[in-house]
């Protein structure tokens, strides 16, 4: 093998964030290599989410009624079945995460606490310290990783193109993260997990960490992968309306709690718009705020009358962000907004975490698996993210064994840039970006924005001189988004059409569509 040729012991893992650092203890005893651009656990959703992990575990709680909500929840675009089998692994999954270290709340009597979120119809989140769980697992995770001599972890390792081999995914290109233009070396794997996280990046108002930006969903694209979904977007509702890029997230938990959301003269914004107010469905609610506040209104969450000062012990998270901000939450409304919170669609899955490339697996919020619909219930995320790692996670195991490929050849050259300084250039063509797709790709959407989107999309992929891998990934995930927004002439969950506000029951609920497909639309 040449210094540009390397192979991997065992799977490779593309992503640090809960389901490739899940998916990698339970491949161990066999080996595995994740590659993270950042040192474990910077960078990653999976350590900003606040609420926690959706899991029936109360005696009258059961898996069929929490699948029955997050069929509810998802507007007829969830694949029951999954709805169904993911519920009922729930518990075991939770089991897991306690064995590792993870410190769930726990009452007097040594029960697991568990908060209640919008549209569950029991208190069933898991939670640590109230608003802390992600990181809290995080932590249990990278310690476990870090004690578990089959796995290997590669830190500052970007990777921006699969490799394919005789119709394979074989492995992928990586690069040094930080340098765009650094030479890439193929690592070549019996089978690749991506676990690559979501794509808020792509927005510019959004509650995920700056670099999530939609890289494994266009790579996979890019080397011809069905897409499931990419239309169904969710915003969240109670985004910090404070000047910080990205969006800080005042938990739906507060809601839960009996927060209020209020306008600017203190009337209840959720009033004749949802029997079940603030605890209505994640977008029916965003709708409501993006609504009020597009017409010049201001949007608040109240947390006074509920919590008042406990506000600091019970959410401490959401209360440091208020207060960097100068907002006192056990005296003041906090003044929210909609913001890009996660993405429904992604790299297609089956049941088993597979993917439409052989070869290639995807778990996280950069699959697609059909649980979510078109409005992922709250706190299904990880939950997800851990039932498919540890399906993958077997699945994959029984590919380790197979012979070397012939070495995939490498990406084409891209242009490269003829005058101006083109980390500029890209700087500015990523901010433009992230503009055209909040502004005609966000909340509510109609024909002329998604074309206006989808010419601006192409201009900017054309235009940008030095464009990078990494450019190409979001455009192409952007592309897949604003394309599939447009097909879908009809409202339903997160995907909201102005000029097409009723869901049709004659359309398919779900979407299944190729880059090259997106492209010709
Ligand atoms: C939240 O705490 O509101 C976010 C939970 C989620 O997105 O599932």
């Amino acid at each position: 093998q040449n210094d540009t040729v390397r192979r991997a012991e065992g799977a490779l893992i593309v992503g640090a964030g809960l389901a490739g650092l899940f998916a990698a203890l339970k491949m161990a005893p066999a080996p595995c290599v994740v590659l993270s651009p950042l040192p474990l656990g910077d960078g990653a959703s999976s350590a900003w989410a606040q609420g926690g992990i959706a899991a029936a575990l109360a005696p009258e709680d059961s898996p069929a009624l929490h699948a029955r909500d997050t069929v509810v929840a998802g507007a007829g675009a969830v694949d029951e079945a999954v709805a169904r089998s993911v519920a009922e692994e729930a518990a075991a999954r939770i089991e897991d995460l306690l064995r590792i270290g993870a410190p769930f709340d726990r009452d007097a009597s040594g029960r697991l606490l568990q908060s209640r979120e919008a549209a569950h119809s029991f208190n069933r989140v898991v939670r640590v310290k109230g608003d802390q769980a992600g990181r809290a697992v995080m932590d249990a995770l990278i310690a476990a990783v870090r004690r578990t001599p089959s796995i290997r972890v590669l830190e500052g390792v970007s990777v921006d193109d699969l490799a394919l081999s005789d119709g394979r995914v074989s492995g992928v290109f990586a690069r040094r993260a930080g340098d765009l233009h650094a030479e890439p070396i193929l690592l070549q794997a019996p089978a690749v997990i991506l676990a690559a996280g979501g794509v808020g990046g792509l927005y510019a108002v959004t509650t995920n960490p700056s670099k999530v930006r939609g890289q494994g969903l266009g790579m996979a694209a890019r080397a011809g992968a069905l897409i499931g979904d990419p239309e169904y977007v969710q915003f969240h509702p109670t985004g910090i309306a404070v000047d910080r890029d990205p969006t800080p997230l005042a938990s739906e938990a507060l809601r839960g709690e009996g927060a209020l959301l209020i306008d600017e003269t203190g009337a209840r914004i959720m009033q004749g718009v949802h029997p079940d107010m603030e605890l209505a469905p994640r977008d029916v609610v965003a709708r409501a705020l993006h609504r009020h506040i597009a017409r010049g209104g201001k949007a608040f969450l109240d947390t006074r009358a509920s919590l008042g000062p406990r506000i600091a012990e019970e959410f401490p998270a959401v209360t440091a962000y208020c207060r960097e901000a100068g907002i006192d939450p056990a005296r003041e409304p906090i003044p929210v907004r909609p913001a890009q919170h996660y993405h429904m669609g992604g790299v297609l899955t089956d049941a088993r975490g597979r993917t439409s490339l052989p070869g290639l697996w995807a778990c996280g919020e950069v699959a697609c698996t059909g649980l979510h619909g078109a409005n992922r219930l709250a706190s299904n995320s990880l939950l997800e993210a851990l039932v498919f790692a540890a399906r993958i996670a077997q699945d994959a195991a029984n590919l380790a064994a197979r012979a070397d490929p012939e070495p995939a050849p490498p990406p084409p050259p891209l242009r490269p840039a003829q005058e101006g300084d083109p980390l500029r250039a890209a700087e500015d063509a990523v901010r433009a970006l992230r503009r055209t797709m909040t502004r005609d790709v966000g909340v509510e959407r109609d024909e002329e924005g998604l074309r206006r989107a989808l010419r601006e999309i192409s201009r900017l992929e054309r235009g940008t001189p030095c464009a990078s891998r990494a450019f190409l990934n979001m455009t192409s995930a952007a592309t897949l988004i604003a394309a599939a927004a447009l097909m879908r002439r009809e409202s339903r969950g997160g995907h909201c059409r102005s000029d097409h506000p009723e869901a049709d029951p004659a359309a398919p609920a779900r979407t299944q569509i190729t880059l090259t497909r997106a492209l010709e639309i």
